[in-house]
């Protein structure tokens, strides 16, 4: 197949992440055949410095031909301590989301066995955890109204029903080929805005009998991912719950570095880790690449490259189960980013053994 893959590295450890995320598609074309088209395009705070804009009208064009995209990270500290700048790297990630309608963020959380141990949360609390998170993206108080009036500040948050109903839709019909178990998260008992949300979903569940539905206030929620996070199966929620609820939910997994993300709508797909820019970690070959690799993982089962996006996460267990993992998992022995991209896809084309055999004859047998 023959797909055009936009790529927007972004700010701080983007670049290095987004790297590896690209050996890692690279290497899935040559073995089954495929054509990946890649187009750069400059998003965040790097775009600013360049043009001004943190989203220039040319990376959006390259985002809207894109059959998929990959995004890395944007963010940087001169904006997060200027509460006026007028122009902010965050504005590029919003207008994105909303210009391509990419109204569906999907956020799968795992608990893998060979990190059990790195996560704050007991390990028989989180052992078998896997759930997904599905946040809507383009409305809520992102998106309404917002502004100053004197001494006052104002972010509205507004849903319309069809807002709610096509990402319903894709929730119930994840969730028919999971466990079949969907918890809307709200605040019904004070937002009107969550009523809504409520009244919508109980409904759109008849068209899915064999899907249970429960609702769940987000204060109860967040307090349920840390004491019992193994009833979760498909999370469904507004905008900002489901900013809050999985940042907290990727601390069961240990860390941030491993939680990938699809946001989906019309027509492209955007694909991204969750973790930020990380500025501190920027250019030290000390990132993550997991939360990016498993990212492109998410791109290849969107673009129907199913058996492509298998062999990219057995590659990624591979990587955790013999420990071939950066400093955020392990801190006696951190690889680099590079190292943890090459051995993940050295292992798509050599598989297990000769994955293996190549790292012993790197000098770093003692994981093995
Ligand atoms: C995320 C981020 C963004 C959000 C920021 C960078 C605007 O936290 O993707 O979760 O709040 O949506
Ligand atoms: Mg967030």
């Amino acid at each position: 197949m023959k797909k055009k893959i936009g790529v927007l590295p972004g700010d701080g450890i983007g670049p290095e992440v987004v790297r590896e995320g690209i050996k890692v598609l690279d290497t899935i074309a040559e073995k089954y055949g495929h054509t990946f088209e890649y187009s750069y395009g400059d998003v965040g705070a790097m775009a600013i410095d360049k043009t001004g804009n943190p989203l220039p009208d040319a990376t959006l064009a390259i985002c809207e031909a894109s059959d998929a995209f990959l995004f890395g990270a944007i963010g940087h500290p001169k904006y997060d301590n200027d509460p006026s700048a007028k122009v902010r790297p965050e504005q590029g990630l919003l207008k994105l989301r909303k210009s391509l309608g990419l109204f569906a963020n999907i956020r799968p959380v795992t608990a893998y066995d060979s990190l059990l141990h790195m996560s704050p949360l007991k390990k028989d609390r989180i052992e078998g955890v896997d759930f997904v998170v599905y946040r809507e993206l383009t409305g809520g108080i992102y998106f309404g109204a917002k502004g100053r009036d004197g001494d006052t500040a104002y972010d509205h948050c507004v849903y319309s029903k069809s807002e709610i109903d096509r990402i319903a839709h894709l929730a119930f019909k994840a969730a028919q080929n999971r466990q079949k178990k969907l918890l809307l998260v709200d605040k019904a008992n004070v937002l009107e805005t969550s009523r809504l949300w409520r009244e919508t979903v109980t409904e759109i569940g008849k068209e899915y009998p064999d899907v249970t539905v429960e609702c769940m206030f987000v204060d109860n929620a967040a307090m349920q991912m840390i004491y019992n996070p193994k009833q979760f199966d498909v999370v469904l929620t507004e905008n900002m719950f489901g900013d809050i609820i999985s940042d907290e939910a990727s601390m069961i997994g240990g860390s941030m570095g491993l939680l990938p993300s699809a946001s989906i709508g019309a027509k492209t797909g955007m694909f991204e880790p969750i973790h930020g820019s990380y500025p501190q970690a920027t250019g030290q070959n000390i990132a993550n690449p997991i939360a990016t690799i498993l990212s492109v993982a998410m791109l290849l089962d969107h673009l129907d490259m199913i058996d492509e996006a298998i062999d990219v996460r057995a590659g990624v267990n591979y990587s955790l189960k013999m420990g071939m993992v950066t400093s955020d998992i392990s801190s006696e022995q951190g690889f680099g980013t590079d190292r943890v991209g090459d051995f993940i896809v050295n292992y798509i084309i050599e598989g297990e053994e000769d994955a293996s055999n190549e790292n012993i004859s790197l000098g770093i047998s003692t994981i093995i």
